[in-house]
């Protein structure tokens, strides 16, 4: 089959939060469509769209009650199957979340499976009994705080829930349970869907011994290695392409929390049969203190030595074989020029910069939606998140375990919570930021009206317009999609810097990732070489690519001719 999904450039929507077509201050699947022709207009191939399928929404959608139906409050099954239809028609494609690492605790699988020890649905998930004192049968945490374990009075025994205990884990031993899956991958496969980002999926094997994690006993409940990578991933992810993705034209990227170079050659080696590329984690940590027991939100400064290191090892880790994401920001992580950059003077630079070390790479390219207009994190008030993970953790790291103060928590939140990425989208200036013209359900960002797409689409010189340019910059130069990378000046605190080779031809991406001026000299092997620029980031392009004095957040990207 064609490996389109190289080429192409993806775009993400949250839909609760993209626009809202009927004024209950919630996004729908009618305001997506009404939306596609701003999508298709920045170049995008793609969208992927975070779940809309029933779900009582503890977590915004990740614990989905019927895969079969559309929540109430996005549309209709018919919403969904005119959205698949629009979206073909406007040449893109669609792709939709795959979350069946766990479902709801409202989907009727659990509901039977609750009622009794013998009922059929049982072993749709994990129950254990209780330790001898009553306590869960092993210390393993969830990822969104305290134990991975909740007991059900009902039948005497804890059920597993990774996330909240609200989403209790399926049970993938359980061939019944593999069955109902790939029966609703193809249900929404054969209405037109193009394929599936994976939610969490490697986390669906487990380690049914369930062994205790090691402790020192700083901590009750551990979330570690056996939450990833079990023993039977791989021949589960082979089971499912065999049984369902090899039979369509589809692209597949799989959540794969946990995954070193290695196993993310596993997954994508396209011999293998398993997926086309994965979501990795380590640049997403490097702002974080490892081995704390405050885990993501013990925050330490951005370091650009650190993520051209981290990058860098995932570049040429996978230059071979398998295929790269490429992402700074989704759903769950914050606004990246808020979090490593500058999103006061400096924004509309430094949105560039970060977008031209990017989409230069080797790669799919995500987009997040409002990451093309240069969102901000909110400045909304500790009180004000609405994120289960940041209200848990809250509890768990400043109330319980008094690891942190509330300041150094508010402080952390400020840079990595999950909701600023998810504060409605800024399509104008107007009432409620053009999003609704009802109450929107999380508070809008306080700076939509300076920061909004009508003054994008308006401003030739906007982050919109430069996004657009790098999409048809790779669209035109194979150099950019398949080229070879390779990183320089590795030890350069300020420039990240570094070539693509193909096919007799160099790209030089060289970017500025600091408020400070830095002066650029590349490498002899460079200075021969003549080039074009491609694109940069400010009025007065560079008379010389490979000797400059780079301004704050500069980016330039050349070809040699
Ligand atoms: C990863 C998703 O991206 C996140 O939003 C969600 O909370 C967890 N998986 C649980 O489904």
């Amino acid at each position: 089959m064609s490996e389109w999904w190289k080429e192409a450039v993806v775009y993400q929507i949250y839909p609760r939060s993209f626009y809202d077509s009927n004024g209950d201050g919630f996004g729908d699947l009618q305001g997506i469509i009404k939306k596609l022709d701003y999508i298709k207009r920045l170049g995008t191939d793609v969208i992927w769209l975070s779940p809309v399928f029933d779900s009582p929404q503890d977590d915004n959608g990740y614990d989905i009650s019927d895969y079969r139906n559309m929540y109430e409050k996005f549309g209709t099954n018919e919403d969904m199957f005119q959205l698949i239809d629009e979206v073909h028609q406007r040449g893109m494609k669609i792709i939709m979340d795959l979350v069946v690492n766990h479902t709801s605790d409202e989907h009727a699988w659990f509901a039977e499976s609750r009622k009794s020890k013998d009922n059929p649905y049982r072993d749709y998930y994990f129950w254990k009994d209780p330790k001898s004192d009553g306590s869960e049968p092993n210390n393993w945490g969830s990822i969104f705080s305290g134990s991975a374990w909740t007991f059900d009075e009902g039948t005497g025994q804890y059920y597993l829930h990774y996330f909240s205990k609200k989403q209790p884990d399926l049970n993938w031993e359980n061939e019944a349970v593999r069955r109902e899956v790939y029966d609703l991958m193809k249900f929404w496969m054969d209405k037109g869907v193009d394929g599936w980002r994976m939610d969490v999926i490697g986390s669906i094997s487990k380690h049914t011994d369930f062994p205790d994690y090691e402790t020192d006993n700083s901590r009750s409940h551990i979330v570690g290695r056996y939450h990833s990578n079990g023993p039977r991933l791989h021949e589960f992810i082979q089971e499912m392409n065999r049984e369902v993705l090899s039979h369509y034209d589809c692209m597949t990227v799989g959540e794969a929390n946990g995954s070193d170079i290695e196993e993310a050659k596993k997954y994508t080696d396209a011999g293998r049969q398993e997926l086309n590329m994965i979501f990795t984690f380590e640049h997403m940590d490097i702002d974080t203190e490892q081995n704390s027991p405050n885990g993501k939100w013990q925050i330490k400064p951005f370091d650009v030595i650190a993520l051209k290191q981290t990058m860098t090892r995932w570049q040429t880790g996978l230059m071979n074989s398998g295929w790269n994401t490429l992402y700074f920001e989704n759903h769950d992580q914050p606004r990246v020029i808020s979090r490593w950059g500058n999103d006061g003077e400096l924004r509309k630079q430094c949105a560039k910069a970060f977008a031209t070390v990017l989409h230069g790479m080797k790669g799919t390219p995500f987009i997040y939606q409002g990451e093309e207009i240069g969102m901000v994190n909110s400045d909304m008030p500790l009180e004000m998140y609405d994120d289960l993970e940041i209200k848990n953790a809250y509890r768990e790291v400043v109330i319980e375990n008094k690891t942190m103060t509330k300041e150094d928590f508010r402080k952390a939140a400020a840079k990595k919570g999950r909701d600023h990425a998810r504060t409605p989208m800024q399509w104008d200036a107007g009432k409620h930021a053009g999003f609704t013209a009802g109450d929107p359900w999380l508070a809008l960002n306080s700076r939509y009206q300076e920061i909004n797409v009508k003054e994008s689409l308006e401003d030739q010189d906007s982050i919109f317009y430069y996004y657009q340019k790098l999409i048809q910059l790779r669209k035109q130069y194979k150099i950019m999609v398949y080229g070879d990378y390779q990183l320089l000046l590795e030890d350069d605190p300020r420039i990240y810097c570094y070539i693509r080779k193909y096919q007799g031809k160099k790209l030089l991406v060289v970017v500025n990732l600091s408020e400070d001026k830095a002066q650029f000299e590349a490498p002899p092997e460079l200075i021969h070489e003549r080039w074009k620029i491609l694109i940069s980031n400010y009025p007065q392009e560079p008379a010389d690519l490979t000797g400059m004095c780079l301004a704050p957040y500069e980016a330039v990207m050349g070809i040699s001719i």
